[in-house]
């Protein structure tokens, strides 16, 4: 059973309540119209509470009552927070931080995913668990772990904000043998690395440190490989699971819940095992002044559906106010349906929401739930019963569908891996700059995809790869094929600039590789500390070069915008290059957002690339396709009310064009297959 449904629910924790409440829960979950739950993921003193014994009858009786209900089950095997017996036998399975200080028990994510000791009891456990559901009509799929690699890091600790993985000597060990597998011999890895700078050379494998803290910094290509290794280790960790799992319960789903931009991990790997992915939703939480900006949201949507190019589910949707130690703002009446539609519309076929009642107790009592602490429906729960009464008849239509854009962004963790190591400016950041142009995008309602570079390019008409810092054959190579091919390619700033070692190149002038196909020179640039730097698009002024600007010389493209300002005023800042049967378009800066405008609406009006519909302000335009037509979700964002155009050839199927605060309308067009 790979689940093609569609569901709606909760994240739920009986463990927390009495035994004769579970009842009421069930009704009341049924009554919002929800049929599935997620559970278990942190329960495992629960499940065995001493070496061996297992207890999972209060689960088998939790999972019967809710089913009797109507109501499923998806398991969470809880790897994320091993209880405290665990931890007494073995202590080295708390994770070292990059201080060399072993982090103590009492919070959760407390492991180091080398440990041997964890690993077998995660096998031992695992297998135990999915031997006892795999027969229980139930339990429909599996959650591996919670958010692997968040360790809900402090804010105000700075050192610690880097979310490394544990540094112990293990982890240390096993850095060494990814080392000796990748490179063979030390003398390799010496070459690779340049460790002939600062007297690095190695003359042994176990030389190799950790990146623990250092008077000075790292060597940057140390640093790079240990952000691949520490992505590998959570992917192999995670895998060990599928592997019990797919093993002793072959028919179930096996998902794992994603944490949209969060980067330790490659994402797009994680994904390839797994059945589908989910991602966590939380527009305002308790890290924000308020809610997040709507291009944020969406982009974390977006790139979620690229990570397997299907829809996906939403395994916790923020259900009220959250808060640890200190608040969020609260989701103003109509939010709660808003985010839901949004999530929807941009690809999820399952909406959980986090978490069904607020708990009394531990660090989450402030995260407030569908029901509050007093366990009586209010506000929210009206709100989100209703949210299921009205998407769930389109969600029917929508399943399993993804749409197809026009336009694409490649995403590359290891680029952002790089540039987090040398940002260049202190503010340059490479998820921030590809936001910058999902947002282009996401605020003139043009459906975009987030991909990966294994992705086949040719459905797309334009292709936007911000910051190729590190050059990689294949990439280079499938990028040039695309362009021959007719395709549109944006090219930035700092492209072509390393190997995938980390270190610089030498052997062309920039932008390297992509010299042929942009048909530019790179032979000087200026980081931009404290100011910006004016860009002209004829005689006027579009907008302001950020952070970095490369001064580029003509070699067969043309300048399509002029630096205003600085020494290299006049000089091309943009440009296109006829490459074959397609384009390639260059730009040496981050744009401000004005800029960004200018520039993308030349490329996209060029292509003919479209809105789905005309703009209103705050309201967002999102289209799902299904096999006979496509819905188009007009979701206002704003606070007041707004009156939107509906294309001609939409048919309402809930709401109208005029749209309230935080309102959501949905639209049907029939489509005539040729
Ligand atoms: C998520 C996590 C949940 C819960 C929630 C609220 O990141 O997966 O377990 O902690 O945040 O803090
Ligand atoms: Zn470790």
């Amino acid at each position: 059973m790979k689940e093609n449904n569609i569901y709606f629910g909760a994240d739920y924790y009986p463990e927390h309540w009495p035994r004769d409440r579970w009842e009421t829960d069930a009704k009341l979950m049924k009554e919002a119209g929800f049929d599935a739950v997620r559970m278990a993921e942190f329960s495992w003193e629960k499940m065995e509470p001493e070496p061996g014994r297992f207890c999972f009858d209060w689960l088998d009786e939790a999972i019967a009552v809710l089913d009797s209900h109507g109501i499923k089950t998806v398991l969470g095997t809880p790897s994320a927070a091993p209880p405290a017996w665990i931890i007494e036998e073995d202590p080295e399975i708390l994770p070292v931080n990059n201080l060399g200080i072993r982090m103590g028990f009492g919070g959760r994510h407390h492991v180091c995913m080398t440990n041997k000791n964890y690993r077998k009891h995660i096998t031992r456990f695992v297998t135990a668990m999915a031997g006892h559901f795999k027969d229980n009509e139930s339990v429909i799929g599996w959650q591996i772990d919670n958010e692997l690699g968040n360790g809900h890091l402090e804010n105000d600790v700075d050192i610690f904000r880097t979310h490394e993985l544990c540094m112990c000597e293990h982890c240390r060990a096993n850095f060494q043998n990814w080392l000796k597998k990748k490179y063979g011999t030390i003398e390799n890895l010496n070459e690779a690395w340049g460790t002939v700078f600062w007297s690095q050379t190695y003359s042994d494998f176990r030389q190799i440190p950790a990146p623990k803290i250092t008077p000075t910094s790292h060597n940057p290509s140390l640093l790079l490989d240990w952000k691949r290794f520490s992505s590998d280790l959570v992917i192999d960790f995670q895998q060990m699971q599928i592997d019990v799992i797919r093993g002793v319960c072959p028919d179930r789903f096996i998902t794992h819940n994603f944490m949209g931009f969060f980067d330790k991990t490659d994402y797009f790997r994680l994904a390839e095992n797994l059945d589908f992915v989910c991602h966590d939703q939380y527009p305002c939480g308790f890290w924000a002044d308020d809610v997040a900006p709507v291009s944020d949201l969406a982009a974390a949507l977006d790139l979620t559906r690229g990570f397997k190019d299907k829809p996906f589910w939403i395994m916790e949707q923020q259900a009220g106010p959250a808060g640890w130690e200190t608040f969020g703002r609260t989701p103003r009446p109509g939010q709660l349906r808003l985010w839901t539609a949004q999530s929807v519309a941009r690809g999820a076929d399952a909406i959980f929401y986090f978490r069904w009642r607020t708990c009394l107790f531990g660090t989450e009592q402030y995260w407030h739930g569908v029901l509050p602490h007093r366990g009586v429906p209010g506000r929210r729960y009206d709100e989100i019963k209703q949210t299921v009464a009205q998407l769930r008849p389109v969600m029917e239509k929508i399943r399993g569908v993804k749409d197809r854009a026009d336009a694409a962004i490649l995403f590359s963790y290891e680029q952002n891996w790089a540039l987090e190591i040398q940002p260049h400016h202190p503010d340059l950041d490479y998820i921030s700059q590809v936001k910058k142009y999902h947002k282009y995008f996401c605020d003139k309602n043009i459906p975009v995809d987030f991909i990966s570079a294994e992705t086949d390019f040719s459905g797309y008409r334009l292709l936007i790869a911000p910051l190729q810092f590190l050059s990689f054959d294949g990439v280079a190579e499938k990028l040039k094929t695309y362009v021959s091919n007719g395709g549109h390619l944006v090219l930035t700033m700092r492209t072509g600039v390393k190997n995938e070692n980390n270190v610089c190149l030498s052997d062309a002038p920039l932008p390297g590789s992509f010299g042929e196909l942009t048909g530019v020179e790179i032979l000087d640039y200026d980081c931009l500390r404290e100011f910006g730097v004016r860009v002209s698009l004829g005689d006027e002024t579009a907008g302001t070069a950020q952070k970095w600007c490369d001064i580029i010389d003509l070699n067969g493209a043309e300048a399509i915008a002029r630096y205003a300002d600085e020494f290299y005023k006049d000089s091309p800042a943009v440009t296109a290059n006829a490459y074959q049967n397609g384009r390639v378009y260059y730009v040496g800066f981050e744009p401000d957002e004005r800029l960004m405008s200018a520039i993308v609406d030349i490329i996209s009006a060029k292509l003919g690339i479209k809105p789905i519909s005309g703009a209103a302000n705050g309201v967002e335009f999102v289209r799902r396709s299904s096999a006979d037509g496509n819905y188009y979700f007009a979701l206002n964002h704003s606070d007041r009310p707004a009156k939107i155009t509906p294309n001609p050839g939409w048919e309402a199927v809930l709401g109208s064009d005029t749209l309230e605060p935080y309102d959501v309308a949905i639209f049907y067009e029939k489509v005539y297959n040729a």
